[in-house]
């Protein structure tokens, strides 16, 4: 039973990340995918993230969820949550009265080629480290911090480079820290989003009230 990390953000909101160890049979007694999944690792990543839902709340209707696309939902908005899965891990938010959402992702010089796209000039010197190791991580948690805000905000159409600015990077020990950004076509919602580091896997998330009704 590898749960990983939990940690509650608040009284209403709580978090777990999930190594998977186990095989489908282990996720596929709480839950049976609504649209089977061909790739038998993904559909392992699905089945852990719904399991996660409910260790963090048993009574979560996994059963009952929609999909907008691939976007997760309860059709009565009785929670808040957002899943992620990379790898052999998976994690999940959940929260009873505020939108949130959750990135999880493995440290890879990869993403460096994504660079320009997803950060402006200014915010790349802004979390330019004094080493490549430093910035490889940077980089890591600043793309997780803005798809963790991407799966919170719902609605889509967002440009990462656009519409999500970092406007600080604060390091709390080398292991986590937090990043504020203003989001949206105004860039009039200020966002703040906690990253951690466990060893390469990187975890952000955001919980904040909505900037529309
Ligand atoms: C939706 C998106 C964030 C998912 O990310 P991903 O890399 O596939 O993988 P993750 O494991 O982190 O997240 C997958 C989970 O996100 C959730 N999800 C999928 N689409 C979602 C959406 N539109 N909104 C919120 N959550 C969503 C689902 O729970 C999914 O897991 P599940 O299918 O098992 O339920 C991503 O595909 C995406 O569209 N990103 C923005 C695209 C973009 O503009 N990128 C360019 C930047 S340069």
């Amino acid at each position: 039973m590898p749960l990983f990390y939990t940690q509650n953000i608040n009284e209403t909101t709580r978090l777990a990340i999930w190594h998977i160890t186990e095989t489908e049979d282990f996720f596929r007694k709480i839950y049976i995918p609504i649209t089977e999944i061909s790739h038998p690792h993904k559909r392992l990543q699905h089945l852990a993230g719904r399991f996660l839902l409910q260790l963090l709340d048993s009574k979560f209707p996994v059963n009952k969820i929609h999909l907008d696309g691939r976007r997760p939902f309860l059709p009565d908005n009785s929670r808040y949550f957002s899943i992620s899965h990379c790898g052999d891990y998976a994690a999940a938010i959940l929260s009873k009265d505020t939108p949130v959402g959750i990135d999880v992702e493995l440290v890879t010089p990869k993403l460096q080629l994504l660079e320009k796209k997803f950060l402006t000039e200014q915010e790349q010197k802004l979390i330019k480290g004094n080493d490549s190791s430093t910035s490889l991580k940077r980089l890591t948690s600043c793309w997780s911090a803005k798809e963790s805000m991407f799966k919170w905000y719902i609605l889509g159409n967002v440009d990462f480079r656009k519409d999500m600015i970092i406007t600080s990077y604060t390091e709390n020990g080398d292991k986590a820290g937090k990043i504020t950004a203003i989001f949206g076509k105004e860039l009039n919602t200020n966002c703040d989003i906690e990253y951690r580091f466990f060893d390469d896997l990187c975890l952000a998330w955001l919980c904040r009230e909505k900037p529309y009704h």
